[in-house]
Parts: C-alpha cells; sequence; structure tokens
C-alpha cells in the first residue's frame, strides 16, 4: 500500500497547485490512498469549505484532516456531519459535530485514519495522550483494520514526538501538521511505524507560514496600521511524504518526503 501524506494546503494558490499536481503524484507514484490537511485551504487561509472539500475529493483525495481551524468557516459544521471523508481532531469536545477517527474500505483493505491535535499551545481540548490510549485499545492493527494513519496536528514538536513513539506498532504511520514547516526526521521508528514531526505546506514558501511577509512583519513590528494576514500567493511548493506500507503487517517498509 502506498499512501501519500500531504500538509496543510494554505489558500487559494496551495488549492490551485494541488488541483495541477495531485493526479500526476498519484500515477508517478502509484499512490493508493491519500491524505491531506485542509484546515487552511479556504482563500484567507482559515478553514475550508464543502466546495473546497469536493473540489480535493474530486482531484483524488481520500480523507481530509483538519487541526484548530476547521469551524472558521461556520457551512462546516452542517458538511462535517455528512461528510466522513472530513475530519476534525477526535480529542476536540465530544459534542462538537463530525468525527475525528474513521475507517475507510480502499482496495480491499481497513484504513483507518486518526486525527488528533496537542495541547500545548493550542486551542483547549482533552489531554490527547489520554484520549489515544483511550482510541487504540478499541483499534488494533491487523486485527480491526489493515492500515492506521496518524495525523498530529499540533506546535509542539516534543508532543508529536511522544506521540509517535507511543503508537509505535501500533500504526502504520504517525505524521505532524499545522506548523507549515517540513522537518527532516522521517524515519521508521523501531518497531515499524512510520514518523515525520511536520510535513510542511502545500504553499508559497517565499513567506511566514504561507501569509504574505510584509503584513505579518509589519503586524510583528506594529510600525503600521495592523493588517489582516493573507495567504501568499506566489509560487507553490507541494509539501508531504510517501509512505510504503507491508500489507501483511500494515507496518511501514519506507518513508520519503516528497
Ligand atoms: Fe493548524
Amino acid at each position: 500500500m502506498n499512501l501519500l501524506i500531504l500538509g496543510d494546503v494554505m489558500g487559494a494558490s496551495g488549492r490551485s497547485a494541488l488541483k495541477n499536481n495531485l493526479p500526476k503524484i498519484i500515477a508517478e507514484n502509484k499512490i493508493d490512498f491519500v491524505i491531506v490537511n485542509g484546515e487552511n485551504a479556504a482563500d484567507d487561509g482559515r478553514g475550508i469549505t464543502k466546495l473546497i472539500a469536493e473540489e480535493f475529493f474530486l482531484k483524488g483525495v481520500d480523507v481530509i484532516t483538519s487541526g484548530n481551524h476547521i469551524w472558521d468557516k461556520k457551512e462546516i459544521l452542517e458538511y462535517i456531519k455528512i461528510e466522513k471523508r472530513l475530519l476534525r481532531p477526535a480529542n476536540m469536545h465530544k459534542d462538537l459535530p463530525g468525527k475525528g477517527i474513521n475507517i475507510f474500505k480502499k482496495k480491499g483493505f481497513k484504513i483507518c485514519v486518526i486525527n488528533l491535535m496537542t495541547n500545548m499551545f493550542m486551542l483547549k481540548s482533552e489531554n490527547v495522550f489520554k484520549k489515544t490510549a483511550s482510541i487504540i485499545k478499541n483499534i488494533k492493527l491487523k486485527k480491526n483494520v489493515d492500515f492506521i494513519i496518524v495525523d498530529v496536528h499540533g506546535e509542539f514538536a516534543g508532543e508529536k514526538i511522544a506521540l509517535g513513539h507511543m503508537l509505535d506498532g501500533k500504526s502504520t504511520l504517525v505524521f505532524g501538521s499545522h506548523t507549515h514547516v517540513p522537518t527532516a526526521d522521517n524515519i521508521i521508528l523501531s518497531k515499524g511505524t512510520a514518523y515525520q514531526t511536520d510535513l510542511g505546506m502545500c504553499g508559497d514558501y517565499n513567506s511566514v507560514i504561507g501569509l504574505n511577509k510584509k503584513i505579518f512583519l509589519n503586524n510583528f513590528l506594529k510600525i503600521k496600521n495592523k493588517q489582516k494576514n493573507i495567504p501568499a500567493s506566489g509560487k507553490v511548493t507541494i509539501c508531504g511524504s510517501i509512505v510504503k506500507a507491508n500489507n501483511k503487517t500494515g507496518l511501514a517498509v519506507s518513508i520519503k518526503q516528497l
């Protein structure tokens, strides 16, 4: 099983790069399953809409994960109730709509995708370690499902790495999202789980985490009237990783950055 995981898609330019390149990337790398973090895909970089999600699915995305920006576009509160391929962090308050875990069937395999959000410097949510422990009690690799993929959306690398080790041997792949900065620590952990602290973003890197660099800097320096940050709209780099997984064990064989 070849898995393609893509980092946070940033604004309209990130979307158009994905739209123009995803089918080719899928074909060239014989990808079987695609996950993208879509919580910054709206024009202003905040949230996602039904239209955008459906465009992603049409281009070959199997599951969209998210994080702290999931509720920024109010229409998503209704859409996430009916669209199972769009996930929000599982450790968000239980009364919020949508789900953070779902099992998808593809090419004869059962693939479980889990979306989590860390606790430090993030929106308040349930303790991510306790939540993870309760989830993996019930979902077991090669018992209930063939592959388990976990998106850990968060700011602090230490929490993501600790979760990677917690899930080592119990999941196919654990990857981080949210910081928009790709890390070079893509590895196979000692018990066979592929891990990367952050995939980076699909956006314009001549920016500050995908946002217009002039506005962002001016807002920090407070030298002029404060302006709303907007996504940078220059040349986009698509960032993510490709994970090859063993169909018999459900564990990872390789993880290479895209
Ligand atoms: Fe985020």
